[in-house]
């Protein structure tokens, strides 16, 4: 993991001139980021510690909590999903990333399997009211030395046992809602490396509407997974005005449980997010 935090005064010289920007046109806002120094030092700075991290929190970016400007500054990194993903928390809410509960392991829309994204980024525009929330990575190369060191045979099985998975569309934004099934193994070999894709929502989904029981076999395998990734993470606590930006396709990501305020008017003060995932 590395963090960069960006100085004081450079944040509010930043914040300054994206509060002018956001009432601009996009062609405005690309030209601002193509073409100033300071933009470049940052994203340059990022493409660097995200070939030897995978995983890089940019503290004291303040993005004016502009939607737009989110979107923009990550596709800085790539290709970036139309679609960018507002997400506070609720107690009512039949979307996993609005929930308050544990967010178990998982990589982003590992439904796709090797189309998954390669980066996903996420911009706290407000914090957990108690900052309870830890969000936890795990390297993926860490497991597999790990593995290698102590317990090959689970290796090989992660390499080649299959698992199954179902997904209604890709995104839980999606209109069409279509059934994607699929089956894949949680690790595989891509140009000489090891990544992972795994979502265990999506594979309890499969045996859930088929109605099948799903093996002890299978349930041990991916209880060992879970508590490796446990065992082997790391963990952060995201501030507001942090932009973090992590390589889907060579680690996992948790987060432990979020707090929720509740206003005298029957409002909440909750965590709220931006999430944008870029493809290539
Ligand atoms: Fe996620």
């Amino acid at each position: 993991m590395a963090i960069l935090k960006i100085e004081d005064k450079f944040s509010s010289f930043l914040a300054t001139k994206f509060n002018k920007l956001k009432l601009k046109h996009n062609s405005d806002i690309i030209k601002f980021l193509d073409e100033t120094d300071e933009i470049q030092n940052i994203s340059n700075s990022i493409s660097k510690l995200l070939s030897k991290d995978y995983f890089v929190v940019l503290k004291n970016f303040n993005l004016v909590d502009d939607k737009n400007l989110f979107f923009h500054f990550s596709s800085l990194f790539g290709e970036v999903y139309p679609e960018i993903d507002f997400t506070d928390i609720k107690i009512d809410c039949p979307y996993t990333g609005c929930v308050s509960s544990y967010l178990v392991w998982h990589t982003d829309d590992a439904i796709l399997g090797n189309l998954q994204p390669k980066y996903s980024t996420l911009y706290i525009i407000e914090e957990d009211p108690l900052k309870l929330p830890q969000n936890g990575i795990l390297d993926i190369d860490d497991l597999v030395y790990y593995l290698e060191l102590n317990d090959i045979d689970f290796l090989e099985e992660l390499l080649t046992k299959e698992f199954p998975m179902l997904s209604k569309g890709v995104h839980y934004y999606d209109s069409k809602k279509e059934d994607i099934s699929i089956s894949q193994t949680l690790l595989y070999e891509e140009d000489n490396e090891i990544k992972v894709r795994f979502d265990l929502h999506r594979i309890k989904s499969y045996y859930f509407s088929k109605n099948i029981k799903q093996s002890i076999e299978e349930k041990k395998i991916i209880n060992k997974f879970l508590t490796l990734a446990d065992k082997l993470k790391k963990s952060v606590y995201l501030e507001k005005h942090d932009f973090l930006i992590l390589n889907n396709r060579k680690t996992l990501h948790d987060r432990s449980e979020c707090s929720l305020e509740l206003n005298q008017d029957g409002s909440f003060n909750t965590r709220e997010i931006f999430v944008g995932f870029i493809v290539e």
